[in-house]
């Protein structure tokens, strides 16, 4: 879409931002629990939970977190354990991580005030620039312009934006003329247009052209087919991985572990997981029992598609030595039961495992 095609002329079109916003008002989303107010700490909470997780799956996770920690200062003073427990099933647990620093670094740096601008928000943990912008326009009403994925498909397809995106050049363009696109008026309006329209409309793969507002001068639909945009040469290549999983059970009890600070779930509860599942039967082998194959689980990841090949291996209860034997080879953890474990921060598909398969 040529800029001009919104703002010039005697039957002069509206604007860009004056049709999305139009549209928002009529066919936007109303009514979610974090739309209702300007407090910084309910904002951020759900413009984090938002990234990459849809509206319906956030809402109940959003009323639960607020639950247990109403305010800023409630979440800086919880252990990060409390905090993974509650966003279990979320996915991208640095999230999460950095959901708890920001708390922190809010109440030691700014007295327990989400300062009032989108650079300082930006400069928090965990705190990008579009979700910075984001924040401070629903609370603040600052003009200042968001840029997350569904928002570069929505506006590089309406001005046909050619610029590869891999490149920070590009990125640098885009971010400009996004700013140039913002409305004087109105801007908590236009913002939520902008998210709404690529969530529900300017959609990744079938896009609703008929019901946009941006239909008439939108380069990407002029041109037959807006899903070219945006242009990324460098796709990300999947990869795929297997591992094993060790659910160790003694009595009621089993052993979990808790996963590095870095890397995929980090920081969860899970099962100790082995490279390969050689590597877990040289384990295994000194145990008494047999170890019982489940069905894998599958799980999608962001870079990588995941096997997690679970076994099970019962000790005889009350087994002392075996018990010690097992604790050698083991990863650092505890001994839970089932009921103890599903209340801890564990990754949804293992909680799904242990659901099904624990009773
Ligand atoms: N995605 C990111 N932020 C959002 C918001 N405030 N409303 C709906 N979807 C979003």
């Amino acid at each position: 879409m040529r800029t001009e095609d919104f703002t010039g002329g005697e039957a002069a079109p509206l604007t860009l931002s004056e049709r999305v916003i139009a549209w928002q008002r009529t066919h936007g989303r109303h009514g979610l629990p974090w739309q209702g107010t300007r407090d910084p700490y309910r904002v951020w909470l759900s413009e984090i939970m938002l990234q990459q997780t849809q509206v319906s799956t956030v809402l109940a996770y959003y009323e639960r977190f607020l639950a247990r920690f109403p305010d800023v200062a409630t979440l800086a003073a919880a252990p990060l354990d409390d905090v993974l427990a509650l966003w279990s099933g979320l996915g991208y647990y640095s999230r999460a991580r950095n959901l708890h620093r920001c708390a922190q670094a809010v109440m030691e740096r700014h007295g327990g005030r989400f300062p009032p601008s989108s650079e300082a928000l930006a400069a928090l943990p965990g705190i990008g620039r579009s979700t910075a912008a984001a924040i401070a326009a629903f609370c603040f009403g600052e003009r200042a312009a968001i840029l997350d994925g569904n928002v570069k498909r929505v506006l590089t397809r309406a001005l046909g934006f050619e610029q590869d995106l891999s490149q920070a050049s590009a990125e640098r363009e885009l971010w400009a003329q996004a700013t140039a696109l913002l409305p004087r008026q109105g801007i908590e309006t236009y913002t939520q247009g902008l998210m709404d329209l690529g969530a529900t409309v300017c959609t990744l793969r079938r896009p609703s052209c008929l019901l946009c507002p941006l239909q008439h001068g939108c380069v990407g639909r002029e041109q037959g087919d807006p899903t070219r945009y945006p242009v990324k040469t460098r796709r990300l290549t999947r990869g795929r991985r297997r591992h094993a999983l060790l659910w160790l059970r003694q009595g009621d009890r089993l052993w979990l572990t808790q996963r590095p600070d870095s890397g995929v779930w980090a920081s969860l509860w899970s099962l100790p997981e082995y490279e390969n599942v050689d590597g877990l039967v040289d384990r295994l082998s000194v145990l008494p029992g047999e170890a019982e194959l489940l069905p894998a689980v599958e799980h999608a990841l962001t870079h990588f598609d995941w096997t997690l090949q679970p076994w099970r291996l019962e000790l005889p209860a009350g087994d002392e030595s075996a018990r010690a034997a097992a604790e050698a080879l083991l990863p650092p953890g505890r001994w839970v039961t089932l009921e103890e474990a599903l209340q801890m921060g564990l990754p949804a598909p293992v909680r799904r495992l242990l659901e099904r398969e624990g009773g």
